[in-house]
This record gives structure tokens, C-alpha cells and sequence, in this order.
């Protein structure tokens, strides 16, 4: 970006901006953040791709087997974080998210409809669940196939830590539900 923004709403509005371009963009660094939850008493990250982004709701939408563990874990601990950053735009995002999943309602049936014919659907129909050990790294699984295991994971936005970073000094910001408000980077 070539104009520095100055105002914190300036900031916030670009922010959902740009998380709204990389569902258009497969090039954006932020449409592939780290996802880190709660797994007992430690911690568990992944990259997953952002497939819907809602900036008046804010919410962050991605696909997932239900069988996955990060599935388990958003169950017992539905508190989580996606972390993304773009040097593009020298900009890191810290977001703190409330994590519910979607296997049956018509947010999952309406999405699978989309995809089920096209390539993408075979990481939802696999015969063994992810993390499954395997005999060999090609070996597929025999048996008849079940059903699909495509699943939604909404992510509620509750709160944005914001850090730019820029020759001319770095700058961070924090939006929250009261606000946005400067912080030392
Ligand atoms: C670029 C990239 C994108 C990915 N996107 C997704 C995704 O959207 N959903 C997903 O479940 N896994 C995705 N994965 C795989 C996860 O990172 C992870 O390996 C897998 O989901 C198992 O994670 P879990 O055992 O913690 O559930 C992606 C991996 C890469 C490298």
C-alpha cells in the first residue's frame, strides 16, 4: 500500500477490506492464516484457507474434515486464534475468535452443494480420518465410502491486534468491543 493510513477507523475498514479480497484472491498472503487452538493443556496451530469472509458480521468462514482434530479441539475450547501476515501490505493480524462448527445445518448443505463435484471435494470424502496412520504415504484406504465429512468452522471475530510494520516506525493497534485504541508495537 502506498498511502500510510492514519486514523484508527481508516485502519479497521481496510483491515475488512482486505480480508474480504482474499476470498477473490489466491494470491493474498492473508488468505491462508495459521489457526491455533487449545488442545488439553497445551497449544496446536495449522494453515487453513479463508473461504468466506463476512466484514458486517465479522466473521471468517473455512472447510474442514469433522474428524479433524483442530474439530475435537474447537469443541472442548471454542476460544482461538487466526494469525496472518501480508508483506505486501506489512501487516500482521492477530485475531482472537470464538470457533462453532457447521456438519448439518444448512450452512454445511448449502457449501458441500457447491463443491461436491468439483476436485476440492475429495479432502472431505477420505475413508480414514486425518492423522490416521498409514502403511505408506500414497496407501489409500479400501472399504465403501460412507458419506462426505465436509464441515464449516464459522470464526466469530471478537477482537483484532493489528501490527504494521515500516521503515518509518513500526505502529499497533488493538480493536476490540470498545473500540480501537494505540498500543506500544
Ligand atoms: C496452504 C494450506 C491450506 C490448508 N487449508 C486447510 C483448510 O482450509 N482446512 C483444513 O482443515 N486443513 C487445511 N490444511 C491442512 C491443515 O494445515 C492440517 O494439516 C490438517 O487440517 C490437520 O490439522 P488438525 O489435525 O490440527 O485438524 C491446509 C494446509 C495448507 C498447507
Amino acid at each position: 500500500m502506498t498511502e500510510r493510513l492514519t486514523s484508527l477507523d481508516a485502519i479497521l475498514a481496510e483491515v475488512w477490506r482486505q480480508l474480504e479480497l482474499t476470498t477473490h484472491d489466491k494470491h493474498h498472503a492473508w488468505r491462508t492464516p495459521v489457526l491455533a487452538t487449545v488442545d488439553g493443556d497445551g497449544a496446536d496451530a495449522r494453515t487453513v484457507i479463508l473461504r468466506e469472509v463476512d466484514a458486517r458480521q465479522k466473521q471468517l468462514l473455512t472447510f474442514t474434515d469433522e474428524r479433524a482434530c483442530k474439530v475435537t479441539q474447537l469443541l472442548r475450547h471454542p476460544r482461538a486464534m487466526l494469525v496472518m501476515w501480508s508483506p505486501a501490505l506489512g501487516w500482521q493480524l492477530r485475531c482472537r475468535v470464538l470457533l462453532s462448527l457447521e456438519m448439518t445445518g444448512l450452512a454445511a448443505t448449502s457449501r458441500w452443494a457447491k463443491i461436491k463435484l468439483t476436485p476440492p471435494a475429495q479432502d472431505y470424502l477420505a475413508r480414514l480420518p486425518p492423522g490416521a496412520p498409514l502403511d505408506a504415504p500414497e496407501a489409500l484406504a479400501t472399504g465403501p465410502l460412507k458419506r462426505e465429512y465436509f464441515a464449516v468452522i464459522n470464526a466469530q471475530v471478537l477482537s483484532i491486534d493489528w501490527l504494521e510494520l515500516h521503515r518509518a516506525g513500526h505502529r499497533r493497534a488493538v480493536f476490540d468491543e470498545h473500540g480501537g485504541r494505540w498500543v506500544q508495537p
